[in-house]
């Protein structure tokens, strides 16, 4: 299933390679090599280095090894270490540094951290990962200079605070205390030099081989487990830790932030979503709605609710889970092509029959399950108070400042439970974004859920806008809601 991208070589590198590899030569032109401009890769690179550095030469490997043993004897085991990719091929040339050792006279720091230095050899990896949204920072979540958004929306700042130290055996609960121990003077630092969500040391180690192989039993020096079917992490309800500890590499950041779906929860969190964007770790598992549980972290479900018969799809047993639908061919632009994806399961009509079904079927039930909050704010009300556009079953944050409401805590406090638990799974739903493609089975059953509660209010026959296009156009409306109410957390 898996493909090994080409490599370009570079001059700058001055690496002596073996067999094909040397083909590629200076300047590129090897069979494999995208187009783009070695020299430009190259010039980047160099463009990196500190001043001091730049008048430097190599030494070559043994010349660190007296100073940075660690690094040295775990680097010395891996593919790089055998194909001549050493120290100086991504720390730059060493003379300076290893005569007068100084942090000024070395690439480190959020400078090592640029795709440009992998880009030397992996250039079409790094030209796809390019056009991801991974290359693309969310400004409003790193403006703040926040340790708690650039967890996962800053990668010099992740991969410097979190992914680096875990590597070197640090456990969730020492990065946590060193993240809280940042200077704001250093913090500050970091939206400036994030030019990416996350990127390629972010998720790759690049010092050693790692405990986490692909289902293939690949060693791609992954920082997290690629599959996870382990729900213990973050069953429902779980409170939200300030860093996640879930070893699944792309389930690290696309989680639900800890979003209490419990009842209490419902109640105390009215003005936004609980739920981040991304969802879909939880959603995959099976978990992260409001399923009626009254007690935090219990599993005492309040009367006329019931836990799914089944909480997942076939879906969560797929082999490396997001990176086999999401990174097809190990493509790094991580979006889904029918085709590759869904092979050798579906043929990529059966696919795309499907994907059709499920979330024309998924989509509408949303639009279903909204009119009929909708319904209940024009008709019934919190507290007695009606809105006659229909807007009253919302987060008090969703609520356009045209509409003259109560927005008080005792009116949200008023909103009945049922409808506090359709708004939460509507939410889950369309903050998920595969509409039933993840998990069919859950997305049906919280759907199922929503509309019971509601049964006590307002009848099911309800009008839903005219068209799929209008459905989704909807659907699209809300998202960019969830969205600036986030942006503004
Ligand atoms: C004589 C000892 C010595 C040698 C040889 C040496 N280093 Fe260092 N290196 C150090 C010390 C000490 C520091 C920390 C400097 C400080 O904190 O001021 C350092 C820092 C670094 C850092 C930055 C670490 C950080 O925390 O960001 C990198 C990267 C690095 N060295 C790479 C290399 C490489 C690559 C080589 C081989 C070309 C090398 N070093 C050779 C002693 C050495
Ligand atoms: C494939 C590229 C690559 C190679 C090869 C590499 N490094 Fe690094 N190094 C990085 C990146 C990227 C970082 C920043 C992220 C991190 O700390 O993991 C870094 C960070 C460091 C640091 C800072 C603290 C730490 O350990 O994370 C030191 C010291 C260091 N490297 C030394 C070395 C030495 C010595 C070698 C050779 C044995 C080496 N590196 C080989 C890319 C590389
Ligand atoms: C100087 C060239 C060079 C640099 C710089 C470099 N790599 Fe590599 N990388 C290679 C070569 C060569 C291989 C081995 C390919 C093979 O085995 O066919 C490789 C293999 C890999 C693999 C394993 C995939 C495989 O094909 O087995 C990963 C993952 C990887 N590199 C990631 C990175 C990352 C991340 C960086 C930047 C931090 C980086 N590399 C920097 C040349 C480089
Ligand atoms: C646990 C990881 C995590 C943390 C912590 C986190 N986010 Fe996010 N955030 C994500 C992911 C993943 C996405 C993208 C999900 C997607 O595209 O499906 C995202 C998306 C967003 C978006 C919408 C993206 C867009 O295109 O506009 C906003 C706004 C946002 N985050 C703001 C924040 C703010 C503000 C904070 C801090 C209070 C924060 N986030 C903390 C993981 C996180
Ligand atoms: C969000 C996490 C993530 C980011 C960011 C990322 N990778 Fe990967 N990478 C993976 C995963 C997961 C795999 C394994 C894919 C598979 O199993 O098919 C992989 C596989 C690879 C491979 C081996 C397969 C191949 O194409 O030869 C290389 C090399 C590689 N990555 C380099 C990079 C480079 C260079 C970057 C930065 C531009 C990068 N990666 C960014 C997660 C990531
Ligand atoms: C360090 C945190 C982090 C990790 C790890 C991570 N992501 Fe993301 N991902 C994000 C953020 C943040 C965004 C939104 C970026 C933006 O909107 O600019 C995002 C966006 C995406 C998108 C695009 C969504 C859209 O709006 O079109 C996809 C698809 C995606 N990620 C899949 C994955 C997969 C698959 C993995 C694992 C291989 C993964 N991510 C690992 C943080 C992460
Ligand atoms: C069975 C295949 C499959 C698996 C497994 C899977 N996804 Fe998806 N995902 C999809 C499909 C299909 C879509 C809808 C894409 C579309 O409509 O264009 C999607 C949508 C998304 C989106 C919305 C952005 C977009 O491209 O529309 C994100 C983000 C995402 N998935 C992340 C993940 C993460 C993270 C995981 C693992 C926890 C995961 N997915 C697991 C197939 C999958
Ligand atoms: C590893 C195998 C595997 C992969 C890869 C896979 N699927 Fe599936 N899928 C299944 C199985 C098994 C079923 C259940 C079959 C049945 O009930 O007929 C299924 C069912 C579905 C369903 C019905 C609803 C559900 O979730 O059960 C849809 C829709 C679907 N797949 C779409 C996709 C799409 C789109 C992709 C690629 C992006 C994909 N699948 C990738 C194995 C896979």
């Amino acid at each position: 299933m898996l493909k090994k991208s080409g490599l370009m070589l570079t001059c700058a590198g001055a690496l002596v390679f073996v067999g094909v590899l040397v083909a590629a030569g200076c300047g590129g032109g090897g069979p494999n090599t995208p187009p783009v401009s070695a020299l430009s890769t190259a010039a980047q690179f160099a463009a990196l280095l500190p001043s001091p550095q730049k008048a430097a030469t190599k030494v070559g490997a043994t010349a660190c090894k007296p100073c940075h043993a660690t690094d040295c004897t775990s680097q010395a085991l891996t593919r790089h270490s055998q194909v001549s990719v050493d120290c100086e091929s991504c720390h730059g040339p060493g003379s300076v540094h290893a005569a007068k050792p100084a942090l000024t006279n070395i690439l480190r720091g959020i400078d090592s951290t640029n795709p440009i230095v992998c880009a030397q050899c992996h250039s079409d990896v790094v030209n796809d990962f390019k056009k991801s949204m991974h290359a693309q920072v969310v400004t409003s979540a790193i403006s703040s200079s926040s340790a708690t958004c650039m967890r996962c929306h800053s990668d010099p700042f992740r991969t410097l605070n979190v992914e680096s130290p875990l590597a070197h055996g640090q456990t969730p609960a020492q990065v946590d205390a060193a993240i809280v121990a940042i200077p704001a003077a250093t913090l500050q630092t970091y939206p400036p030099a994030t030019h990416a969500s996350v990127a390629c040391a972010g998720c790759h180690d690049p010092h050693q081989n790692t405990a986490n192989l692909t289902s293939d039993k690949e060693q791609f020096y992954l920082r997290a487990a690629t599959s996870s079917t382990d729900l213990s992490s973050d069953p429902p309800a779980a409170t939200p830790a300030q860093y996640t500890t879930i070893n699944h590499i792309c389930g690290s950041c696309h989680n639900n932030r800890g979003g209490d779906p419990s009842d209490q929860g419902l109640g105390t969190g009215t003005s936004r979503p609980a739920v981040h964007e991304g969802p879909e770790y939880n959603f995959l598992n099976g978990n992260g709605g409001a399923e009626g549980i009254t007690t935090t972290g219990g599993s005492i479900y309040a009367s006329g609710t019931t836990a799914p018969a089944q909480r997942t799809s076939a879906h969560v047993a797929v082999p490396d889970q997001c990176v086999t639908c999401h990174m097809p061919n190990s493509r790094h632009t991580f979006t889904v092509s029918l085709d590759t994806s869904c092979a050798p399961c579906h043929t990529a009509t059966d696919a795309a029959a499907r994907e059709n079904t499920i979330q024309t079927q998924i989509q509408n039930g949303m639009a279903a399950l909204r009119a009929r909050m909708a319904n209940w704010a024009a008709t019934v009300g919190a507290g007695g108070f009606k809105d006659s556009t229909g807007i009253a079953w919302e987060y008090s944050g969703n609520i356009p400042a045209t509409v003259v409401v109560p927005k008080t805590p005792t009116w949200q406090s008023q909103i009945p439970i049922e409808i506090k638990r359709a708004r939460h799974n509507y939410y889950l739903l369309l903050l998920d974004r595969s509409y039933g493609v993840h998990n069919f089975v859950y997305a049906q059953y919280l759907l199922n859920q929503s509309n019971v509660g509601l049964d006590k209010y307002v009848s099911r026959s309800v009008s839903i806008p005219s068209s799929r296009a209008a459905v989704k156009a909807q659907l699209a409306a809300d998202y960019e809601k969830a969205k600036m109410s986030h942006a503004t957390e």
